[in-house]
């Protein structure tokens, strides 16, 4: 008797642990995201004239199976969701870079670019499969 009742209950435990990490799961979404500045994102103007946005840069979770979600998505999890990269206390800022703020990490241009660009030219230096490291290979939408 007391020994099913132990079996049972180690079979519960991990029966609970097992439901427990489905729930927290998170799926990453599909190919069709793209990647867009924060709303309200301010310009370098050029010269007198406004400045323009860079095209928005789409991006593929299938091409990035090798690396870890942690590695990109570094907070805690949000309930169960990943915190937004652009979530307010994170990369909010709405400012252009420009010299005062050019390493700036509160920029989303920043964040992006010393996770996403770094990888790929270190990857292509170790001879690897990487992604591009022009600008109009990542701003194409
Ligand atoms: C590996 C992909 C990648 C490459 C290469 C890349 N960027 Fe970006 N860049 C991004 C992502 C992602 C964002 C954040 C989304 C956005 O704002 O469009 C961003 C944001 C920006 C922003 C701020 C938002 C805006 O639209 O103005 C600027 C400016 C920018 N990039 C310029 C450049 C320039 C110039 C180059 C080349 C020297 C470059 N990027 C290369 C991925 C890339
Ligand atoms: C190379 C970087 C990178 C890796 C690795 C990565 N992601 Fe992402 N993921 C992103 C970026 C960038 C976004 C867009 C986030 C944003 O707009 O703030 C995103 C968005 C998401 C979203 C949508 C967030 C939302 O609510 O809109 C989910 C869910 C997600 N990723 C899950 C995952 C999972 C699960 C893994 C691992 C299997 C993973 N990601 C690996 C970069 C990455
Ligand atoms: C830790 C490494 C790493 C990080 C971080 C990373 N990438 Fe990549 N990326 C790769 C590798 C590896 C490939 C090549 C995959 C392949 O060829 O199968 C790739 C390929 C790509 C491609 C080309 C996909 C295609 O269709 O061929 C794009 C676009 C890209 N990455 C964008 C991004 C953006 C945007 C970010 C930042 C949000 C990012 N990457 C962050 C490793 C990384």
């Amino acid at each position: 008797m007391k020994k099913s009742m132990l079996i049972s209950l180690i079979c519960a435990v991990v029966l609970s642990f097992g439901v427990a990490s489905m729930l927290y799961a998170v799926d990453a979404p599909g190919d069709d995201l793209i990647i867009t500045a924060p709303e309200g994102m301010k310009v370098k103007p050029k010269g007198d004239q406004p400045g323009k946005l860079q095209k928005a840069v789409p991006f593929a979770h299938s091409k990035h199976e090798s690396v870890e979600c942690q590695h990109c998505h570094h907070m805690e999890l949000d309930g169960n969701a990943y915190v937004l990269c652009t979530s307010s206390g994170c990369h909010d800022s709405l400012e252009f870079r420009d010299k005062e703020n050019a390493k700036d990490i509160k920029l989303v241009e920043n964040a992006f670019h010393d996770q996403c660009i770094e990888c790929h030219k270190k990857l292509k230096k170790e001879e690897k499969p990487f992604g591009p490291t022009a600008c109009g290979k990542c701003h194409t939408k």
